[in-house]
């Protein structure tokens, strides 16, 4: 028998964070015939309708996340807001853990991240540390204001339009942007492995969720020019190589007059790139897998245009989740429905996406459009 692949077969793999990125991870992880263990505070999280095993506990239990590191081959994660501390420890100590810890130590905090990608030359928007509101003032307005830690989905972060907005300013340390005024916000997918091999995916836009500042739809491919998407690609590989990433990479971009921009990077599986599941030849989870354990990356090839549309939660709808217009959505050609299984609904809570594919581009965008204003999560 080829003993690497019986090796590989045995492979157990922890994944902090039971999530809907989590459940798609161990989906794959399972499809290639891996052992899986999930660590996560709630009994019943997405990821164990597919996982082998949960261990139950918090993010920040050092016990917890001891326990999972020592079981398995290799650990990863789902979440970024984790304890980076015990991690580094056992990394240390020679555990695998993917993406490394000192990287997520990195992306954790926002000023960080963006002196390192600054430092390795990717452009970024100017930013400075708040150091006090006068900083504040000198620097110019309009100012994106950001919470160095904690912050996602919008949250930790204001706009600061002038003066008069100073009192909307946050009170923990944080670091100011200029204020972009961007044509269109793009993702790009990496997927980078021990050896240093890369993978990178198309480029797609992101169309945000104005009430909530959520991402609500991707299109992919994006609609921009050859040589953006070739700007695009190239900076989001450089900016995976500056970090020395090793697992799949979401790189947040700004469009704007021509030029690219990084924004942040998700060092895990990312909602920008949920589309791959369908339309791609290896998807971000499966690749992934494949990064952390050392298999080779597979093709990113795109099959066919697509567009994700996120199900959020409806506003003012909390409790017990329901889904409103299912046979209508699956009655259209070419739409695939995932529902994480979370079975509490809150405002604008991620709770499920339909990819649709079409030859089309624009006839995607619009099947896309149709659904969202029918399909809906609610609580019954
Ligand atoms: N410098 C900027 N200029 C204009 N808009 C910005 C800027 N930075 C962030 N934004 C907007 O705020 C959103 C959230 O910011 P981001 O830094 O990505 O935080 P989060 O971690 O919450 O995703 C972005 O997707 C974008 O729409
Ligand atoms: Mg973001």
């Amino acid at each position: 028998m080829n003993r690497d692949h019986f090796d590989y077969l045995l492979m157990k793999i922890g994944i902090i964070g039971g999530g809907q990125l989590g459940k798609m991870m161990a989906q794959k992880a399972k499809k290639i015939g891996f052992y899986v263990t999930v660590l996560d505070p709630t009994p019943d999280c997405p990821a164990t309708q597919v996982a082998d095993k949960q261990v139950v506990g918090d993010f920040y239990d050092e016990n917890k996340l001891r326990e999972l590191v020592e079981e398995s081959d290799v650990t990863t994660y789902d979440i970024e807001h984790i304890d980076v501390e015990v991690l580094k420890e056992l990394f240390d100590k020679g555990h695998k853990i993917y993406p490394s810890p000192y990287l997520l130590d990195v992306i954790q905090d926002k000023l960080k991240q963006k002196d390192v990608l600054y430092k390795g030359g990717i452009p970024v928007p100017r930013y400075q540390k708040v150091e006090s509101s006068i900083c504040l003032e000198k620097f110019g307005f309009p100012i994106v204001q950001k919470a160095r830690k904690g912050g996602y989905d919008g949250r930790g972060v204001v706009v600061l339009r002038d003066k008069g907005d100073l009192d909307k300013a946050i009170k923990v340390e944080s670091l100011v942007e200029e204020f972009i005024d961007f044509e269109k916000e793009l993702a790009v997918m990496v997927a980078r492995n021990a050896k240093g091999e890369v993978r990178c995916y198309p480029v797609v836009e992101m169309v945000f969720d104005e009430r909530a500042n959520i991402c609500d739809m991707v299109i992919a491919p994006a609609r921009i020019e050859k040589e953006i998407e070739e700007q695009a690609k190239k900076i989001a590989i450089k900016s995976i190589e500056a970090l020395d990433g090793v697992g799949i990479f979401g790189v947040e971009m700004f469009l704007a007059k021509n030029k690219v921009l990084v924004n942040e990077i998700a060092p895990r599986p990312h909602n920008s790139g949920h589309y791959t599941i369908e339309a791609c030849l290896t998807c971000q989870f499966e690749q992934h897998v494949r990064a952390i354990t050392g298999l080779p990356l597979g093709s990113t090839k795109l099959l066919s245009p697509a567009v994700m549309v996120n199900l959020l939660g409806e506003e003012r709808c909390q409790g017990h989740s329901t889904i409103e217009g299912l046979n209508k959505a699956l009655s259209i050609s070419g739409l695939s429905f995932h529902f994480y299984g979370k079975k509490v609904t809150r405002p604008f809570r991620k709770m499920g996406h339909v990819t649709i594919l079409d030859e089309n581009l624009e006839r995607a965008i619009e099947k896309a459009k149709k659904v969202k204003d029918f399909l809906k999560v609610k609580a019954s």
